[in-house]
């Protein structure tokens, strides 16, 4: 007898043949890729290679000039970021941007109150906001103004706003950037407890050291195209990667 086949599972997120243009440069051409739900996807490439336009293609800050995004099979290309945000998909800007009037407590409870558990009374958004600002470890400054956090903490604020609002996919861009390598451990270990909470991630880096412990696999952008995808592993020891991103000293650091 034969087997039934099992049906193959939905991606999360599938990006389908996606270019965006400004003016006359392409920061992204033709570019296709899906994330099965409780993968975690890591994203790298050079300076300009289009990372930070991916995010934001795919969470409506901006459209793609041909493509499409799916959300669980759902084409969502074009769609407002606040319609794409209650399909329970959250992310984080490289360049900060918390409510300068508001305490950071009161940041990440602003997203709890207007997440995707509606309804949420004020006294539990802060609740929820305080359990955040622990995991993430910036509980002591709950109150302070968010402009008098550190580069890094300001990063940590944009994970706990992110993760306020319940995603079931999360896209991070660069939250580990100017951790020191100390707290680079805990950070991958946080990445690694929020997929084991259920959470999908992609997550764009440059601390390789981060990228490849904590990614199922790897996608590598250059100019806008994607040159490799593959377990972490595989990736790294791509003739292209190597020439494109990751240089030769890369190469001879690790191999001694
Ligand atoms: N709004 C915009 N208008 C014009 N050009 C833009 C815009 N946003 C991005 N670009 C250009 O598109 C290209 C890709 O930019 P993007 O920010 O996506 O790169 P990135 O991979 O995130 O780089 P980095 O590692 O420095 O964050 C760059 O050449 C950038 O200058
Ligand atoms: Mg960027």
């Amino acid at each position: 007898m034969i087997a039934p086949q099992a049906a193959a599972p939905t991606a999360i997120l599938e990006v389908r043949n996606i270019s965006k243009r400004f003016g006359g440069l392409w920061a992204l051409r033709d570019v296709s890729f899906s994330v099965a739900e409780g993968q975690i996807l890591g994203v790298i490439g050079p300076n300009g290679a289009g990372k930070s336009t991916l995010v934001n293609l795919i969470t409506g800050l901006s459209r793609p000039t041909s493509g499409q995004v799916l959300i669980d099979g759902k084409d969502v290309t074009g769609s407002r970021p606040w319609v794409i945000a209650h399909d329970r998909v959250a992310r984080t800007f490289q360049i900060v941007k918390p409510f300068r009037g508001l305490t950071v407590r009161e940041n990440v409870a602003i997203g709890a109150m207007h997440g995707n558990e509606r309804d949420l009374s004020v006294r539990d958004s802060l609740a929820t906001a305080d359990e955040l600002l622990e995991m993430v470890g910036i509980a002591k400054h709950a109150n302070d103004a968010p402009g008098q956090l550190s580069v890094a903490d300001a990063r940590r604020l944009e994970l706990a706003k992110a993760l306020a609002t319940r995603p079931r996919l999360l896209l991070i861009d660069e939250v580990m950037a100017g951790l020191r390598y100390a707290e680079i451990e805990a950070a991958v270990q946080l990445i690694h407890r929020l997929r084991d909470s259920g959470i999908t991630i992609v997550a764009i880096e440059h601390v390789m050291k981060a990228i490849v412990s904590v990614s199922d696999q790897i996608l590598v952008l250059h100019h806008g195209s994607i040159i490799a995808r593959g377990a972490p592993r595989d990736v790294l020891s791509d003739e292209r990667v190597i020439e494109a991103y990751l240089g030769n000293r890369y190469v001879k650091r690790r191999s001694t």
